[in-house]
């Protein structure tokens, strides 16, 4: 094993560094482009309350659980495990968070690159004069060419590996702290004129008013893995980004307060879609397509439209930026820290290694369209296999790791930074990680994949 002397590794400047960091890491493409269409195909207001109870009763305590298993351990994802149960097999955890970072970065990075080619398209005026048949045609040849969407998907990744190769303190934390702030203005402003649309109520109503008609096992299991995947917990990215926390920081707090912006950004992105679509009478079941054809439809028609849409694109793809950025530092702090390599070294051979991967996934969509199991995409599976199979699964283990291995006694010591913090809710919490989210997680899946 490395061991790498006390000082010598990169962290996080402030707390505002690592919240802009961390909310950089859960705020993105899964809250403004998957939570509004898969809230769309599940029904609503109904998906969004279990949505809601899985963040709190889940969500938030595996956060806490990886920041202090990071933070303890002063490692990588898989790293952290060697270094806190050595000779033990709890080590594959942080193996499965490695599989998943690469085949979430792989189709993350598809939609990521469309972003851009949507924000080229607005910036030089391309929807103008585009009828939504029209609209919804050239979304769909684009995604299907052979060329662009990989074209763009590899500018994302060079952005992506461009931030990660500058380290943590001077790359992630630099970045995010800019783009954070201008994120969060983007999103109200935009909502806000959405809410100003004629016809906005229905939507309103669409995303807030629970059907209990709607409500499957297979919807639960959505709004698990939406939770797990909005959150980015399950797979490592917070436990390596725990490992660059200062240790007097308030682990929880911020945990609670990274959930609360991601909550929120969720919701602002369900009120700034739905009364759109509904105002322009569009399927909210669309699909992964919602926001790449609602919103251009919307933009040519509204005043403003031009700017709007510059604006909402921006969003997107800054949204998405300090997502990637998260995902690709699981890998490069697994191969610097346990493979030996310097971090630049480590962000050039992540980065290319994903994109080649992220070929497939984005191929998916035109020349590899017609290569489907049971009814998936190459894409389909790896979006299903990450969100709504791995990440729940890294995060029963996760939990158990922390509540049954480290025990009361070690979470409580690095949770209250070695008792410096009154820490009311350790009970809950213990009980929580140790009984009610595997057993609730486990119960999930067995029914959500229809094994009884
Ligand atoms: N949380 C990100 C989003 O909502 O877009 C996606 C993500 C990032 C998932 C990092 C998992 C992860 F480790």
């Amino acid at each position: 094993m490395v061991t790498i002397p006390a000082g010598e590794r990169d962290s996080f400047g402030s707390t505002i560094g690592v919240i802009a960091a961390a909310a950089g890491s859960a705020v993105g493409l899964g809250n403004i482009w998957r939570f509004p269409y898969v809230l769309g195909e599940n029904g609503g207001g109904a998906f969004l309350l279990i949505y809601l109870g899985f963040i709190l009763a889940i969500g938030f305590p595996v956060m806490l659980t990886e920041f202090t298993i990071g933070r303890r351990a002063q490692r990588n994802a898989l790293g952290s495990f060697k270094k806190l149960a050595p000779g033990k097999p709890w080590y594959l955890i942080g193996l499965m968070g490695i599989v998943a970072a690469f085949l979430i970065l792989a189709f993350y990075s598809t939609i990521a690159g469309w972003t851009l080619e949507y924000l080229y398209e607005s910036i030089t005026n391309g929807f103008s004069g585009k009828s939504s048949v029209e609209l919804k045609n050239s979304f769909e040849s684009f995604q299907a060419a052979p060329f662009r969407p990989v074209f763009w998907q590899f500018i994302f990744m060079f952005l992506t590996g461009y931030i990660v190769f500058s380290g943590v303190k001077n790359g992630i934390e630099k970045y995010t702290k800019v783009l954070m702030p201008i994120l969060l203005l983007i999103i109200i402003i935009i909502s806000v004129r959405s809410l100003t649309l004629e016809g906005s109520r229905e939507g309103l109503i669409f995303l807030f008013k629970p059907d209990f008609s709607k409500i499957s096992w297979s919807v639960v299991l959505d709004a698990l893995g939406q939770a797990a995947f909005s959150l980015s917990i399950g797979m490592g990215t917070l436990i390596t980004y725990g490992s660059y926390i200062n240790k007097s920081n308030n682990l929880p707090r911020t945990a609670f307060q990274v959930s609360a912006i991601d909550t929120f950004i969720a919701i602002l992105a369900g009120i700034m879609i739905f009364p759109a679509v509904f105002a322009f009478n569009i399927d909210p079941a669309e699909g992964s397509g919602l926001v790449f054809i609602v919103l251009p439809n919307i933009f040519q028609q509204m005043p403003g439209g031009y700017f709007f849409a510059i604006l909402f694109f921006t969003l997107l793809a800054i949204a998405a930026l300090t997502s990637t950025v998260s995902v690709l530092e699981v890998v490069v702090a697994y191969f610097s820290e346990e493979l030996n390599l310097s971090r630049k070294k480590a962000t050039i051979i992540g980065s290319v290694a994903i994109s080649v991967v992220g070929i497939f996934a984005t191929l998916s969509f035109g020349p590899l369209a017609k290569y489907k199991l049971l009814d998936k995409t190459i894409f389909g599976w790896f979006d299903y296999l990450s969100a709504n199979i791995l990440l729940p699964l890294g995060a029963i283990f996760i939990v158990l790791f922390a509540g049954w291995y480290l025990g009361r006694k070690n979470v409580l010591d690095e949770i209250s930074n070695g008792g410096l913090l009154k820490i009311r809710i350790i009970s809950v919490f213990m009980f929580i990680i140790k009984f009610l989210a595997p057993i609730a997680i486990t119960a999930v899946f067995i029914y959500g994949l229809g094994l009884m």
